[in-house]
């Protein structure tokens, strides 16, 4: 039984005291999930959240990471400062960071080897655009993108890797995939696991991510391939956020 998890992606939004503010009122309202639970904050938010989420039982994580240890990269942060700071969880190859950051396959497959290095939990995101799921072969797209995120990972490892299948078209939209759409997806990616390493792709979270909120997370939750949520929009409001948790929480027996 792969344990649910709800992950919240401010990305670019909340100062550091409004991330504060916004994690104390998240807290009581989640203090009794049964699965796990995460917030990706940005960066300079780190330390005032790290601060708040101190002795809960919310995870924290970061948006992003170099692949490299240290060196000249100017403005990079890498592994080693991220996990001075707390952090155990951190978001890899969004789309936003791939479509506007040039992120590649190639970046995202060494930043999530330098993630486990570092002993984190990757949230690696794999989705197909609008036009590639109405050309056709947006499937092979998604499981060649999921394959190339995990090249060269030991089996082990490949069990801690959370990926988040988030179609393009749906992220910040308000157009959800289907819950049948999403779980179908998520059944290719998992198969495509499976090629590369087995029976770790059965031990493997993954969930689905592009305008889930507290209106359609029951639907998505109750799908068999699909283990939680990684929330944008709705991960900024701490009633919308609770409820996709409790969402999550009510499918574990
Ligand atoms: P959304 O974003 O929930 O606002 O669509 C999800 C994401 O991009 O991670």
């Amino acid at each position: 039984m792969r344990k649910p998890i709800i992950a919240g992606n401010w990305k670019m939004n909340m100062t550091p005291a409004q991330g504060a503010q916004l994690i104390e009122q998240i807290k009581p309202l989640v203090a009794d999930a049964k699965c796990d639970v995460v917030v990706c904050v940005p960066f300079v938010d780190i330390p005032a959240a790290a601060q708040a989420l101190a002795g809960s039982n919310i995870g924290l994580g970061a948006q992003n990471l170099h692949f490299e240890p240290k060196g000249a990269y100017t403005g990079e942060i890498s592994a080693d400062m991220l996990k001075e700071l707390g952090v155990e969880y951190v978001i890899i190859g969004h789309s936003e960071r791939r479509g506007y950051f040039a992120e590649t396959d190639e970046t995202v497959n060494k930043k999530v080897q330098a993630a486990l290095d570092a002993g984190f939990t990757p949230i690696v995101c794999v989705g197909e655009s609008l036009a590639q799921r109405e050309a056709g072969g947006w499937e092979a797209f998604v499981a060649g993108q999921a394959k190339a995120a995990l090249e060269g990972l030991c089996e082990k490892c490949v069990a801690k890797v959370v990926i988040a299948y988030e179609p393009i078209w749906a992220i910040g939209t308000g157009k959800t995939a289907s819950d049948e759409q999403a779980n179908e997806a998520i059944g290719i990616i998992r198969a495509a696991v499976k090629e590369m390493f087995g029976d770790a792709a059965q031990e493997m979270r993954i969930q689905y991510g592009g305008s889930m909120n507290a209106k359609n997370c029951q639907g998505l939750m109750a799908q068999d391939q699909i283990d939680g949520g990684l929330i944008g929009g709705a991960a900024l409001k701490a009633p919308d956020f609770a409820t996709i948790v409790a969402a999550a929480s009510a499918t574990v027996k």
